[in-house]
């Protein structure tokens, strides 16, 4: 029988779609005036918080991301709130202890986000658990996300056994976070319809335009059975961002499928946003106009990343060597392991390639690296390389095999009295999980607006 259950839409403008397409800069002064619209339209969900917005709020824009949130919940009545997390390092780049990931979930829930999407960069649920946890118990809605990569070590059959681990921890839903355009249309008909048959939780699809195959990859997904697919409103869509709202729900409309949606509360949107775009490219001099690259298939490197390791190049003298160093990523990630590369393995594994290339293969390791193969971000997909292990490894030791946190002691209380000790000693909660995300930026924050 035909499915005729209208798909879900996730308007991402307030977030990822900004995120890909403005680096994070769009401002609350920029979404006030069209809250009401946007709640007006029918979405399922609109996501507005978490991923890069937390940190751009205070470092770029001085502005409190609690507040933002605050404020969009006051105009958005009826349509859901999704932030982004990534489970154990919050919306940070290291793990943190459980009670600032239990009250951190807690506080966004009070604040006003009702989806949770929780994922972790190396796909393993140990490091999802405890943030899962706490948005069940805030009783919210737990979207379970595995991030889809290309490597030996990621088949479908892995990502079924991710998603079912997921629904076991009690995921309301499961996403596929196709961060870097990598989910072409076909596979991604595979592994919904294989979602499908044996995860009884709705599937939400999230993909990129990144390599020019987004638009194709939702509408396989959907004709898959895909239950939510994320979109965003056309000036802040394509290319580095996501498929097109407004062409999307035009390509459903008055198929089984369709999502129910009024075009015409659409357009008005876009003419709005169009504005906001072009204000923001010109009050942070950015280049919007990105386009998209069908070579990130074959070097696997997330968009906004070849750019900024270009730059980091030519700001050491060593332009000459970007060839070297796309041929060295590749390599760098088999040793590690085969980690997709998302926020923050990406970094890492950008960074030591960098490194490999300038001063000579692995002889200086950062931290990060070091710490991947201590095993202290977690199980890796495959195994790290032997070679590298007895570089880092001396005298016997072990990487860690247990869920990295668990070495991590509570840390709400010392934050609150280093606060303390700086000046702020009546800091709400919401400050207190601000300066344990991002130290510095939330006190240059506070030292502004406090
Ligand atoms: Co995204």
């Amino acid at each position: 029988m035909e499915n005729s259950t209208p798909v879900k839409i996730v308007e991402t403008v307030l977030r990822d779609g900004h995120q890909s397409i403005c680096a994070t800069r769009m401002r609350t002064k920029d979404m006030l005036p069209v809250l009401e619209q946007l709640d007006d339209v029918g979405y399922y969900a609109l996501e507005m918080w978490g991923g890069a917005t937390f940190d751009s709020c205070m470092r770029f824009l001085n502005e409190d991301p609690w507040e933002r949130l605050r404020t969009i919940r006051q105009h958005v009545k009826k349509t859901k709130l999704q932030m982004l997390l990534r489970g154990q390092n919050i919306l940070g780049y290291n793990h943190y202890a459980d009670d600032v990931v239990t009250e951190f979930v807690k506080r966004s829930v009070a604040n006003g986000i009702d989806i949770v999407r929780v994922f972790d960069a190396f796909n393993d649920p140990r490091n999802l658990e405890c943030a899962m946890k706490a948005v069940k118990a805030a009783g919210a809605h737990a979207q379970g996300a595995f991030v889809y990569t290309i490597s030996p070590y990621a088949k479908d059959s892995d990502y079924l056994k991710l998603a079912k681990e997921m629904v076991e921890m009690g995921a309301d839903s499961i996403c596929i976070k196709d961060m870097s355009g990598l989910l072409a249309p076909y596979a991604a008909y595979d592994l919904v319809k294989a979602l499908k048959s044996e995860v009884s939780v709705p599937i939400d699809v999230h993909s990129h335009c990144t390599s020019g195959m987004g638009s194709m990859t939702i509408l396989k997904a959907i004709e898959a059975g895909a239950d939510m697919v994320d979109t965003a409103l056309s000036p802040f869509s394509m290319s580095t961002s996501h498929s097109c709202t407004e062409s999307l729900v035009d390509t459903l409309t008055g198929r089984p499928r369709d999502p129910h949606i009024d075009i015409n509360k659409l357009y008005p949107l876009a003419e709005y946003f169009t504005k906001v775009k072009a204000s923001l490219a010109k009050d942070f001099n950015l280049n919007t106009n990105i386009g998209i690259n069908p070579q990130v298939l074959s070097f696997q490197i997330p968009g906004g990343m070849l750019s900024n390791l270009k730059k980091q190049l030519a700001e050491q003298g060593a332009a000459d060597k970007y060839d070297a160093l796309l041929k060295e990523m590749p390599k760098v990630r088999a040793d590690l392991g085969y980690p997709p590369l998302v926020t923050p393995s990406s970094q890492i594994v950008g960074s030591m390639a960098a490194l490999n290339v300038m001063v000579g293969r692995y002889k200086m390791i950062p931290k990060e690296v070091k710490d991947i193969v201590r095993g202290k971000y977690g199980r890796t997909p495959g195994p790290i390389s032997e070679e590298l292990k007895a570089m880092i490894l001396k005298n016997g030791e072990q990487p860690i095999t247990h869920r990295p946190a668990d070495d991590i002691p509570p840390q709400m209380d010392k934050m609150r009295s280093e606060l303390a000790a700086k000046g702020y000693p009546n800091a709400s909660e919401e400050d207190v999980l601000s300066y344990a995300s991002f130290p510095d930026v939330a006190l240059n924050f506070f030292k502004n607006n406090r």
